[in-house]
């Protein structure tokens, strides 16, 4: 028996990289895979492939001897999202998890990015993520309110640069902090149906991570940027057993999973009591909250 036996899982952007490593995993551990990719560039615009990326990855399940089934829908379209949970549903019968991994990039600094490119990478990211994780769940929730036991899933893609910033990235960073947001509240609204939603911040040997200037590490023997490094975790947040973790972030660093911490509410600066903060006491009440010299002191 195998920890995703009978389960159905979408996967975007399941074509290459992370999402290709993702699919394989999770056929491995018994599940039927809808493999969504629009086998477009690494900066999103159009490519010709003969098979298309999704099919590739279709053969490679296949050969294993599982089943999968390839859908070309971008991610960004709201009711094609909508029309891939339903033929999902219609022809396997129901719908486990989603695996939201698709994306692309175009970096810039902030002063020189164009509308478009921050438009498309916030569409991809963050509105593509929202189109699919909003229809399962609608299903989900119909299911629930019907009396099924649901055990839904929901796995969203965030990233250092979400968490912690990255020059050069604002619209990507920017989507991805959104997506680590997402998780905190889909946790919180579907969890009386049985869903549960978790952000993972993987870091892969991609296409994708080599824009950035980082490349596998060939003389390992065991390669800590293999994008199937994340996969084993994105593969159990899909089964039942994960059931009592949500609205987590977990950072996959080779053979290391770890707790991201959210934003956390620490010490404060009060004013006096009965009255509001004042401008006037803020510049030293602030540089005593972050331990900064104050001024005439060196600061
Ligand atoms: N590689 C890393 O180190 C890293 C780190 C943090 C987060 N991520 C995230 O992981 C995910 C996968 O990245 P990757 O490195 O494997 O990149 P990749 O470019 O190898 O794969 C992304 C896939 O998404 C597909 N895609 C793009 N736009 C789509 C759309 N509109 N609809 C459907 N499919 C679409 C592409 O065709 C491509 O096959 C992305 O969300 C990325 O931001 C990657």
């Amino acid at each position: 028996m195998s920890a995703l036996d009978g389960r159905v899982v979408i996967v975007t952007g399941g074509g290459r990289g992370l999402g290709r490593a993702h699919c394989l995993a999770l056929a491995a551990q018994g599940a039927t895979v809808v493999v969504n990719d629009l086998g477009v560039s690494l900066q999103g615009h159009p490519e010709a492939h003969q098979p298309s990326p999704a099919d590739q990855v279709v053969a490679e399940i296949e050969a294993l001897g599982a089943t999968a089934v390839a859908d070309g829908t971008s991610v960004t379209d709201w009711d094609g999202m909508a029309d891939l949970v339903a033929r999902t549903v219609e022809r396997f019968g129901t719908l486990h998890a989603v695996v939201n991994n698709a994306g692309f990039i175009r970096d810039a600094m902030l002063v020189t990015m164009t509308e478009d490119d921050f438009d498309a990478v916030v569409a991809v990211h963050l509105k593509g993520s929202v189109a699919l994780t909003k229809h399962a769940c609608a299903f989900w929730r119909q299911r629930a309110k019907a009396g099924e036991r649901v055990t839904g899933r929901v796995v969203l893609t965030t990233s250092g640069a979400g968490l912690f910033g990255h020059a050069g990235q604002a619209n990507y960073s920017a989507a991805k902090g959104g997506l680590a947001a997402l998780a905190a509240t889909v946790a919180l609204e579907m969890q009386r149906y049985g869903v549960t939603a978790n952000a993972i911040s993987p870091v892969a040997a991609t296409r994708m991570l080599a824009a950035i200037g980082r490349t596998a590490d060939r003389a390992a023997d065991w390669d800590p940027l293999d994008p199937a490094n994340a996969s084993p975790v994105v593969a159990w947040l899909c089964s039942e057993e994960s059931g009592w973790l949500s609205g987590a972030v977990l950072r996959i660093d080779g053979n290391t999973v770890r707790r991201v911490r959210g934003w956390t509410v620490e010490d404060g600066y009060t004013a006096k009591a009965g009255r509001a903060l004042e401008v006037g006491e803020l510049g030293l009440g602030l540089r005593q909250l972050y331990g900064a010299a104050p001024v005439g002191l060196g600061g």
